[in-house]
């Protein structure tokens, strides 16, 4: 008897030649609308599905992994993946994966955009001009903050981590500090220029600070109100790892009041909701969850997302063998998998 092919679902409309290099092989259930689910929507996508491709807007729990006995693979499209319940998925023994390397230049290219923006006040003065505010030159107008020359801290030392600090070390001539959960080797402190410091070194030193590390319940709010306390008045925070590190209303606090200089950030607590104390305020920029947003880099993601799909499905030349897994490596016993603090 003929085996079956394959049942995919892919939440999110992505881009369909590549996902046509699925359908080759596969059932594929597609979604021509961008989407939003709630839980009960996604169990029944997944009910009857070997494999999905996701984005970071579904989270799949508990209940929809116990509800789909076929499911084999979920291809998460982007490198956080804290919206998957990675150790429900391990122990019904299905392969998560990522899509991490692919997106690194491009996200911290996002990340140093927001820093400029936000230090040298680029977004609210284009708005002042807008508005018909510049009436005249001005000497004391517009004063920001030093890029070059100054101190950049990096809290999170992954790839986009290590990115952001070679563009502040070599192209702008920054003193980069960092803090991680464990010191880099030295060749790689020495070839991103970046020393290691604990996290209230980095709070109180850093001109800059920018959040490039995962998020899970234990770094919730981790920049809150004590933390915003001991960085300097002047300081510009960046954020475009996940929204949950901040408490946004002690941010937002800290800037409307001056005890902070300015704020980028590209990612929320509430996402797509902003909270209103932000949007308030001009001393902040804020972009949509844009931080791997390139056409080439988004394309890489999905085929990615594709390879690591296929193979896990034991489809293709890798088959058995996704390149990016996240679950343990019981699952795709040949693969040299990483733990998820070295992910992004
Ligand atoms: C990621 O990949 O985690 C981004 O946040 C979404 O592109």
């Amino acid at each position: 008897m003929a085996q079956s092919r394959p049942r995919v679902w892919v939440s999110q409309p992505l881009f369909d030649d590549i996902v046509g290099q699925v359908a080759a092989h596969c059932d594929v259930r597609a979604t021509p609308e961008v989407t939003e689910y709630g839980q009960d929507a996604i169990a029944a996508a997944l009910r009857d599905c070997d494999g999905a491709l996701v984005t970071l807007n579904e989270r799949i729990g508990t209940d929809a992994i116990a509800a789909a006995p076929r499911l084999r693979v979920i291809a998460n499209v982007g490198v956080g993946y804290d919206n998957l319940d990675v150790a429900a998925l391990d122990a019904a023994g299905i392969v998560a994966t990522n899509t991490p390397d692919v997106l690194t230049e491009t996200t911290a290219d996002l990340g140093f955009a927001l820093l400029m923006a936000a230090a040298r006040r680029i977004v609210e003065s284009e708005r002042w001009l807008r508005e018909g505010q510049w009436k005249q030159w001005s000497f004391s107008s517009m004063l920001g903050a030093d890029v070059h020359g100054s101190t950049l801290g990096i809290l999170g030392m992954g790839r986009i981590g290590r990115a952001i600090a070679r563009r502040g070390h070599h192209g702008f001539g920054m003193k980069v500090l960092y803090h991680n959960r464990s010191r880099l080797p030295a060749g790689v402190e020495r070839e991103t220029g970046a020393q290691y410091v604990d996290f209230d070194a980095l709070l109180a030193q850093a001109d800059h600070l920018v959040l490039v590390l995962p998020y899970s319940p234990a770094s919730h709010h981790l920049i809150g109100a004590a933390a915003l306390a001991r960085m300097k008045p002047t300081a510009t925070v960046v954020n475009i790892a996940r929204g949950g590190l901040v408490d946004e209303i002690a941010l937002a606090d800290a800037l409307a009041q001056g005890r902070l200089g300015a704020a980028g950030l590209d990612v929320y607590e509430g996402e797509p909701a902003v909270r209103p104390e932000l949007l308030a305020l001009r001393n902040v920029v804020l972009t949509p969850h844009i931080g791997s947003a390139s056409r080439h880099t988004r394309r890489a993601m999905v085929q990615l997302a594709v390879d690591n799909l296929l193979a896990a499905l034991g489809i293709g030349p890798r088959a058995g063998h996704p390149p990016t897994p996240v679950t343990a490596k019981k699952t795709t016993a040949a693969v040299a998998g990483q733990g998820a603090a070295e992910k992004r």
